[in-house]
Protein backbone atom coordinates (compact mmCIF):
# COMPACT_ATOMS: atom_id res chain seq x y z
CA UNK A 1 0.00 0.00 0.00
CA UNK A 2 1.64 3.40 -0.73
CA UNK A 3 2.60 5.28 2.30
CA UNK A 4 0.37 8.35 2.78
CA UNK A 5 1.18 12.04 3.54
CA UNK A 6 -0.62 11.82 7.25
CA UNK A 7 2.06 8.43 8.06
CA UNK A 8 4.96 10.56 6.91
CA UNK A 9 3.84 13.43 9.85
CA UNK A 10 3.88 10.94 12.28
CA UNK A 11 7.02 9.58 11.12
CA UNK A 12 7.85 13.01 12.92
CA UNK A 13 5.91 12.76 15.91
CA UNK A 14 7.38 8.83 16.03
CA UNK A 15 11.19 9.91 16.13
CA UNK A 16 10.88 7.65 12.80
CA UNK A 17 13.61 8.99 10.52
CA UNK A 18 12.29 9.95 6.73
CA UNK A 19 14.18 7.97 3.93
CA UNK A 20 14.03 10.34 0.91
CA UNK A 21 15.49 9.84 -2.64
CA UNK A 22 14.87 11.31 -6.38
CA UNK A 23 13.99 8.83 -9.15
CA UNK A 24 13.10 9.89 -12.95
CA UNK A 25 12.53 6.80 -14.71
CA UNK A 26 10.87 3.42 -14.32
CA UNK A 27 13.94 0.84 -13.40
CA UNK A 28 15.48 3.00 -10.80
CA UNK A 29 12.39 4.15 -9.66
CA UNK A 30 11.07 0.38 -9.06
CA UNK A 31 14.31 -0.65 -7.43
CA UNK A 32 14.26 2.39 -5.01
CA UNK A 33 10.73 1.77 -4.05
CA UNK A 34 11.14 -1.57 -3.83
CA UNK A 35 14.06 -1.32 -1.70
CA UNK A 36 11.68 0.29 0.78
CA UNK A 37 12.10 3.77 0.49
CA UNK A 38 9.51 6.30 1.73
CA UNK A 39 9.57 9.11 -0.35
CA UNK A 40 10.63 9.42 -4.37
CA UNK A 41 10.76 13.03 -5.32
CA UNK A 42 10.71 13.54 -9.06
CA UNK A 43 12.97 16.72 -8.33
CA UNK A 44 13.99 19.37 -11.02
CA UNK A 45 17.26 18.22 -11.09
CA UNK A 46 16.49 16.25 -13.31
CA UNK A 47 16.98 18.44 -15.84
CA UNK A 48 20.83 18.47 -15.13
CA UNK A 49 21.08 15.22 -14.06
CA UNK A 50 19.20 13.10 -16.98
CA UNK A 51 19.03 15.77 -19.29
CA UNK A 52 22.13 17.87 -19.23
CA UNK A 53 20.77 20.81 -18.97
CA UNK A 54 23.69 23.75 -17.11
CA UNK A 55 20.90 24.11 -14.59
CA UNK A 56 17.28 23.50 -13.32
CA UNK A 57 15.91 26.30 -15.19
CA UNK A 58 15.26 25.19 -18.85
CA UNK A 59 12.99 22.00 -17.56
CA UNK A 60 9.33 22.68 -18.56
CA UNK A 61 6.71 21.19 -16.75
CA UNK A 62 5.81 18.76 -19.81
CA UNK A 63 9.18 17.27 -19.45
CA UNK A 64 8.77 16.46 -15.41
CA UNK A 65 5.59 15.38 -16.14
CA UNK A 66 6.47 12.23 -19.05
CA UNK A 67 9.43 11.17 -16.41
CA UNK A 68 6.29 11.32 -13.25
CA UNK A 69 4.75 9.07 -15.26
CA UNK A 70 7.33 6.95 -16.13
CA UNK A 71 7.80 6.87 -12.19
CA UNK A 72 4.46 6.00 -10.65
CA UNK A 73 3.92 3.68 -13.18
CA UNK A 74 7.18 1.86 -11.31
CA UNK A 75 6.20 2.82 -7.52
CA UNK A 76 3.85 0.46 -5.12
CA UNK A 77 4.78 2.09 -2.07
CA UNK A 78 6.39 4.98 -2.23
CA UNK A 79 5.04 8.70 -1.76
CA UNK A 80 5.67 10.29 -5.20
CA UNK A 81 6.30 14.02 -4.69
CA UNK A 82 6.94 15.83 -7.84
CA UNK A 83 8.66 19.36 -8.20
CA UNK A 84 6.94 22.53 -9.83
CA UNK A 85 9.79 23.35 -12.80
CA UNK A 86 10.61 27.37 -13.03
CA UNK A 87 8.20 29.81 -14.24
CA UNK A 88 5.52 26.84 -13.53
CA UNK A 89 4.55 28.69 -10.57
CA UNK A 90 6.32 32.18 -10.16
CA UNK A 91 3.82 34.13 -12.21
CA UNK A 92 0.87 33.80 -9.90
CA UNK A 93 -1.42 31.54 -7.65
CA UNK A 94 -3.68 30.42 -10.85
CA UNK A 95 -0.37 29.97 -12.61
CA UNK A 96 0.50 27.55 -10.06
CA UNK A 97 -2.90 25.53 -9.23
CA UNK A 98 -3.01 24.89 -13.40
CA UNK A 99 0.99 23.21 -13.47
CA UNK A 100 -0.14 21.24 -10.21
CA UNK A 101 -3.24 20.42 -10.37
CA UNK A 102 -2.13 19.03 -14.14
CA UNK A 103 0.90 17.08 -12.46
CA UNK A 104 -2.03 15.75 -9.89
CA UNK A 105 -4.77 14.68 -12.75
CA UNK A 106 -2.25 12.73 -15.34
CA UNK A 107 0.57 11.37 -13.15
CA UNK A 108 -0.49 9.63 -10.08
CA UNK A 109 1.97 11.77 -7.69
CA UNK A 110 0.44 12.49 -4.08
CA UNK A 111 2.33 16.00 -3.82
CA UNK A 112 4.07 19.07 -5.59
CA UNK A 113 6.91 20.29 -4.53
CA UNK A 114 8.32 24.57 -4.70
CA UNK A 115 10.98 26.62 -4.12
CA UNK A 116 11.01 29.78 -1.69
CA UNK A 117 9.08 31.14 1.38
CA UNK A 118 9.12 34.57 0.24
CA UNK A 119 5.41 35.91 1.25
CA UNK A 120 4.05 35.28 -2.60
CA UNK A 121 5.48 31.58 -2.81
CA UNK A 122 3.78 31.14 0.55
CA UNK A 123 0.44 32.56 -0.97
CA UNK A 124 0.68 30.61 -3.36
CA UNK A 125 1.21 27.32 -1.25
CA UNK A 126 -1.88 28.30 0.99
CA UNK A 127 -3.53 28.05 -2.50
CA UNK A 128 -2.97 25.10 -3.75
CA UNK A 129 -2.91 23.32 -0.13
CA UNK A 130 -7.21 24.96 -0.01
CA UNK A 131 -7.71 23.60 -3.30
CA UNK A 132 -6.39 19.63 -2.08
CA UNK A 133 -2.87 19.80 -3.46
CA UNK A 134 -0.33 18.93 -0.59
CA UNK A 135 2.64 20.72 -1.10
CA UNK A 136 6.00 20.25 -0.17
CA UNK A 137 8.10 23.25 0.81
CA UNK A 138 12.00 23.80 0.41
CA UNK A 139 14.12 26.47 1.96
CA UNK A 140 17.63 27.23 1.87
CA UNK A 141 19.69 26.69 -1.21
CA UNK A 142 16.67 26.71 -4.08
CA UNK A 143 18.61 25.59 -7.20
CA UNK A 144 15.65 27.74 -9.19
CA UNK A 145 17.57 30.75 -8.03
CA UNK A 146 21.02 29.87 -8.87
CA UNK A 147 21.56 33.11 -10.59
CA UNK A 148 20.76 34.98 -7.23
CA UNK A 149 22.31 32.48 -4.97
CA UNK A 150 24.76 30.67 -6.31
CA UNK A 151 25.41 27.09 -5.12
CA UNK A 152 26.80 28.38 -1.98
CA UNK A 153 25.47 27.33 1.51
CA UNK A 154 22.76 29.45 2.76
CA UNK A 155 21.82 30.94 6.50
CA UNK A 156 25.30 31.59 7.91
CA UNK A 157 24.83 34.29 9.22
CA UNK A 158 22.31 35.36 12.10
CA UNK A 159 20.07 37.63 10.10
CA UNK A 160 19.91 35.07 6.94
CA UNK A 161 19.30 32.24 9.46
CA UNK A 162 16.28 34.21 11.00
CA UNK A 163 14.94 34.42 7.52
CA UNK A 164 14.93 31.17 6.83
CA UNK A 165 13.41 29.98 10.27
CA UNK A 166 11.02 32.48 9.38
CA UNK A 167 10.18 31.62 5.91
CA UNK A 168 9.77 27.76 7.25
CA UNK A 169 7.19 29.15 10.09
CA UNK A 170 5.14 31.09 7.29
CA UNK A 171 5.32 27.81 4.95
CA UNK A 172 3.97 25.85 7.54
CA UNK A 173 1.24 28.48 8.39
CA UNK A 174 0.34 28.12 4.53
CA UNK A 175 0.01 24.46 5.38
CA UNK A 176 2.72 22.26 3.40
CA UNK A 177 3.05 18.54 4.59
CA UNK A 178 6.68 18.47 5.11
CA UNK A 179 10.10 20.16 3.93
CA UNK A 180 12.91 20.44 2.66
CA UNK A 181 16.48 21.86 4.23
CA UNK A 182 19.49 22.82 1.46
CA UNK A 183 22.51 23.06 2.55
CA UNK A 184 21.99 25.50 5.46
CA UNK A 185 24.06 25.28 8.86
CA UNK A 186 23.43 21.79 10.73
CA UNK A 187 22.20 24.37 13.86
CA UNK A 188 20.08 26.22 11.75
CA UNK A 189 18.25 22.90 10.42
CA UNK A 190 18.41 21.77 14.28
CA UNK A 191 15.93 25.22 15.22
CA UNK A 192 14.19 24.85 12.14
CA UNK A 193 13.19 20.90 12.45
CA UNK A 194 12.79 21.66 16.65
CA UNK A 195 10.31 24.91 15.82
CA UNK A 196 8.64 23.42 13.10
CA UNK A 197 5.47 20.95 13.30
CA UNK A 198 6.40 19.46 9.73
CA UNK A 199 8.48 16.79 9.24
CA UNK A 200 11.93 18.71 7.72
CA UNK A 201 14.06 16.61 5.32
CA UNK A 202 17.60 17.81 5.25
CA UNK A 203 20.10 17.50 2.06
CA UNK A 204 23.12 19.06 3.15
CA UNK A 205 21.83 20.39 6.20
CA UNK A 206 23.30 17.72 8.92
CA UNK A 207 22.06 15.32 10.61
CA UNK A 208 19.28 17.01 12.55
CA UNK A 209 16.52 16.44 10.79
CA UNK A 210 13.61 14.14 10.37
CA UNK A 211 15.05 13.13 7.68
CA UNK A 212 17.20 12.96 4.60
CA UNK A 213 17.10 13.20 1.08
CA UNK A 214 19.67 12.50 -1.46
CA UNK A 215 19.83 12.87 -5.13
CA UNK A 216 19.95 9.15 -6.48
CA UNK A 217 22.30 9.46 -9.24
CA UNK A 218 24.88 11.24 -6.54
CA UNK A 219 24.03 8.26 -3.97
CA UNK A 220 24.97 5.54 -6.73
CA UNK A 221 28.03 7.37 -8.15
CA UNK A 222 26.52 8.18 -11.62
CA UNK A 223 26.64 12.02 -11.45
CA UNK A 224 29.53 13.64 -13.55
CA UNK A 225 30.22 16.11 -10.16
CA UNK A 226 29.68 15.30 -6.41
CA UNK A 227 28.27 18.19 -4.57
CA UNK A 228 30.38 17.75 -1.63
CA UNK A 229 28.07 16.81 0.87
CA UNK A 230 26.49 14.02 -1.31
CA UNK A 231 28.22 10.22 0.14
CA UNK A 232 28.55 8.07 -2.88
CA UNK A 233 27.39 4.35 -1.62
CA UNK A 234 28.23 2.65 -5.06
CA UNK A 235 30.50 3.62 -8.06
CA UNK A 236 27.90 2.84 -11.09
CA UNK A 237 29.86 5.17 -13.80
CA UNK A 238 32.92 2.57 -12.94
CA UNK A 239 30.65 -0.42 -13.41
CA UNK A 240 29.00 0.76 -16.19
CA UNK A 241 32.26 1.26 -18.05
CA UNK A 242 33.83 -1.85 -17.02
CA UNK A 243 30.65 -3.73 -18.47
CA UNK A 244 30.45 -1.34 -21.96
CA UNK A 245 34.41 -2.12 -22.26
CA UNK A 246 34.62 -5.93 -21.60
CA UNK A 247 31.28 -6.41 -24.17
CA UNK A 248 33.37 -4.10 -26.49
CA UNK A 249 36.22 -6.54 -25.92
CA UNK A 250 34.66 -9.50 -26.25
CA UNK A 251 32.70 -8.53 -29.61
CA UNK A 252 35.81 -7.25 -30.99
CA UNK A 253 37.94 -10.69 -30.18
CA UNK A 254 34.92 -12.56 -31.66
CA UNK A 255 34.01 -14.08 -28.23
CA UNK A 256 30.36 -12.31 -28.10
CA UNK A 257 27.76 -14.13 -28.80
CA UNK A 258 29.12 -17.15 -28.68
CA UNK A 259 28.52 -20.49 -30.99
CA UNK A 260 25.17 -20.80 -31.31
CA UNK A 261 23.62 -24.08 -30.04
CA UNK A 262 22.73 -26.13 -32.76
O1 LIG B 1 15.38 18.46 -7.61
C1 LIG B 1 15.86 17.86 -6.66
O2 LIG B 1 16.50 16.81 -6.80
C2 LIG B 1 15.67 18.43 -5.32
C3 LIG B 1 16.43 17.80 -4.20
C4 LIG B 1 17.82 18.32 -4.20
C5 LIG B 1 15.78 18.01 -2.89
O3 LIG B 1 14.97 19.38 -5.16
Amino acid sequence: MALSIASLTARKQNHQPIVALTAWEYATAQVIDRAGVDLILVGDSLGMVALGYKNTLPLTLEEIIHHAKAVSRAVNHALIVVDLPFMTYQASASQALRSAGKILKVTNAQGVKLEGGYPEVVATVQKLVRAGIPVMGHVGLTPQSVHSMGYRMQGKSPELAEQILAEALALEGAGIFALILEHIPSDLAKRITETVTVPTIGIGAGPFCDGQILVSHDLLGLSETQPPFAPKYADLRAVIRDAVTQFSQDVRDQKFPGMPHN
